[in-house]
């Protein structure tokens, strides 16, 4: 039913007033075929949606959709429907992440012109998450997200897989000749036979599983497989919450994405063996509600934190298991202890009041919080001479033989020069080199792609060496294993040390003791910076000029400095132009 106590809405200020702006407003309404009861005191829900034929695992998102304005109609609401652009990991170029602030910019600025009191973010592939938290955290209207699932899990040979880390696998064996073309055709044939995000513990899964943990969707939604039918009804309940979030005014993101929740968040990400990505994400979403989040908290938070959870590419099973074994809400009542239980989350409620009646552990999947698969959580951040701002590897999918190993470097300068020479016979490597790869960080790839887990070298495939220590100023992907010390801070284009390696010279990688160091003397380190000749900056114009201008450090997340919050900042600025009267022409 209408709510006759609605004038305080945002959107009350597009379709109350009854002058000429509020006739125009109305009328485009209207011309949709909306009577003027539709927006007539009642709240307007937008959905941010970010569905799209170029990803394929959002392509199930307009029945989600619909799903939700159900909801929306239901709890007395008016849904909108709004496209977003949408970045799919698979086959946008150069890389989905050079476009994460681009969509964020998109959802924030979308959300603040248009007359929502509450908006439903409908994510799922890897960076449309963080990307829509971004721009709904920057925006400060409540908001509730719904996300997609993962998809179903594949098999091949009878075998099952995980999309992404199998890929891997498979790809090394085929080079090693242990499988044929045939095989490989196979496989890509029945590698993803759903829609939903990626089946394992990739940076989907893992942004989506972190986002119940913020508090920012439904809790025991974020594990529902993408095709199971609770995930609709999950879209109809949070359609319904999104209402009584515009009707309330509140939350607002910021008021969820406070400190303790990035703490939990941080937690969840190490009991899970999550993806290295979510913590660039998480890195930047701190800074748009003005919390300087730090490398070091995830470190300390890692070493607190057991790995209760099973899943590849850390573990055995895939989400679709995790889910039938409780889900994420079952992960996060092991790890009450260690989390901040009285956050306040999307429901009104606190996170601990959502997992309270969480399923068991089945010692499978979901281990309890004092019989861990491992002792510590997944990734750890390393420091020293080579890295001096940090960076960071994921310890859980890594060869614990090579956690501490000393070296002789192997340069590539860039994605190009390891291509042409990763195989090349004459190529001087051993099973102790490190291989070493500059210029593929934030400005120098650019946009930080996901090319950390450098190949073996096919001739020691073929010897049965399936791991090296691997060491870049990129990212990885979330599905990808070894031992890669990814996010090199500051990079190489800027100026970072890893500008400064050789090839022959001596790493030392010590992951207990957090210290990634270029083992010669520091004023050689110097001296060589100092005559190092950065890379042109690979874009003059455009979006990629803007990103190349504003990109911040991995450290710091990747965003635009210009997008952090201000200290002074309005949490909820409306467009400029609304309270005035009519401003523009027809
Ligand atoms: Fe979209 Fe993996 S490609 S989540």
């Amino acid at each position: 039913m209408p709510d006759p106590n609605t004038s305080h809405l945002r959107s009350a200020r597009w379709f109350g007033p009854h002058d000429l702006t509020g006739f125009i407003h109305r009328t485009a309404i209207q011309a949709e075929g909306f009577s003027k009861f539709a927006v007539k005191d009642r709240p307007v829900v937008g959905i941010a949606n970010s569905w799209s034929e170029l990803v394929n695992c959002n392509i199930h998102f307009k029945l989600l959709a619909e799903a939700v304005k159900r909801g929306v109609l239901m709890a007395g609401g008016l849904p909108l429907e709004f496209p977003t652009i949408s970045l799919g990991e698979s086959l946008m170029k150069p890389s989905a992440m050079q476009f994460r602030n681009l969509m964020a910019m998109d959802v924030e600025e979308s959300i603040r012109a248009y007359p929502l009191d509450a908006i439903v973010l409908l994510g799922g592939c890897d960076k449309t998450v963080p990307a829509q938290l971004m721009g709904a955290a920057s925006a400060g209207v409540p908001a509730i997200m719904l996300t997609g699932g993962p998809q179903e899990p594949a098999y091949f040979r009878g075998r099952q897989l995980g999309v992404g880390t199998d890929t891997w696998k498979y790809a090394d064996e085929l080079r090693a000749g242990q499988i044929t073309q045939e095989d490989f055709n196979d496989l890509e044939a029945s590698a993803k036979p759903t829609a939903g995000h990626c089946s394992e513990m990739g940076t989907a899964s893992t942004m989506t599983s972190l986002v119940e943990a913020l508090g920012m969707c439904l809790p025991k939604t974020a594990s529902i497989p993408a095709v199971d039918s609770r995930r609709a009804a999950a879209a109809e309940a949070t359609g319904r919450r999104a209402v009584e979030m515009a009707l309330t005014s509140g939350p607002k993101p910021s008021e969820v994405l406070t400190e303790q929740a990035f703490d939990n968040a941080i937690t969840l990400l190490m009991a899970v063996g999550g993806s290295t990505n979510a913590v660039v994400h998480l890195l930047a979403l701190a800074r748009r509600v003005g919390y300087d989040l730090r490398l070091d908290r995830f470190h300390d938070i890692s070493i607190r934190t057991p790995r209760i959870v099973n899943v590849r590419p850390s573990g055995e099973h895939l989400v679709k298991q995790l889910f039938n074994a409780g889900g994420i809400s079952a992960v996060l009542k092991q790890l009450d202890p260690l989390l901040h239980g009285e956050a306040i989350t999307v429901t009104g409620e606190t996170l601990a009041d959502g997992y309270r009646d969480a399923a068991e552990p089945d010692g499978q999947v979901i281990s309890k919080l004092d019989q861990p698969f491992d002792d510590s959580g997944g990734i750890a951040v390393v420091r020293g001479s080579l890295a001096p701002n940090g960076a960071v590897i994921k310890r859980s999918a890594a060869s614990p033989e090579l956690l501490k190993h000393r070296g002789p470097a192997v340069v590539f300068e860039d994605i190009y020069d390891l291509g042409r020479r990763i195989d090349d016979p004459s190529l001087a490597i051993t099973e102790d080199s490190v291989l070493v790869l500059r210029n593929s960080g934030p400005t120098g790839a650019p946009g930080m792609p996901e090319w950390g887990m450098l190949p073996i070298p096919e001739r020691l495939l073929r010897r049965g060496v399936r791991d090296l220590v691997r060491i870049s100023d990129a990212r990885m992907s979330g599905t990808a294993f070894g031992t890669t010390v990814l996010h090199v801070s500051p990079e190489a284009a800027v100026g970072g040390p890893l500008a400064a390696v050789r090839d022959g010279d001596p790493i030392v990688l010590d992951v207990e003791n957090q210290r990634l160091d270029l083992d010669i003397p520091d004023e050689e380190i110097a001296r060589r910076l100092a005559n190092v000749e950065l890379p042109a900056p690979k874009y003059r114009r455009g979006y990629g000029r803007l990103f190349l201008d504003h990109v911040t450090q991995a450290d710091e997340g990747c965003d635009f400095d210009f997008l952090h919050k201000l200290p002074d900042e309005e949490p909820q600025r409306l467009p400029y132009g609304l309270t005035s009267g009519w401003q523009g022409g027809w």
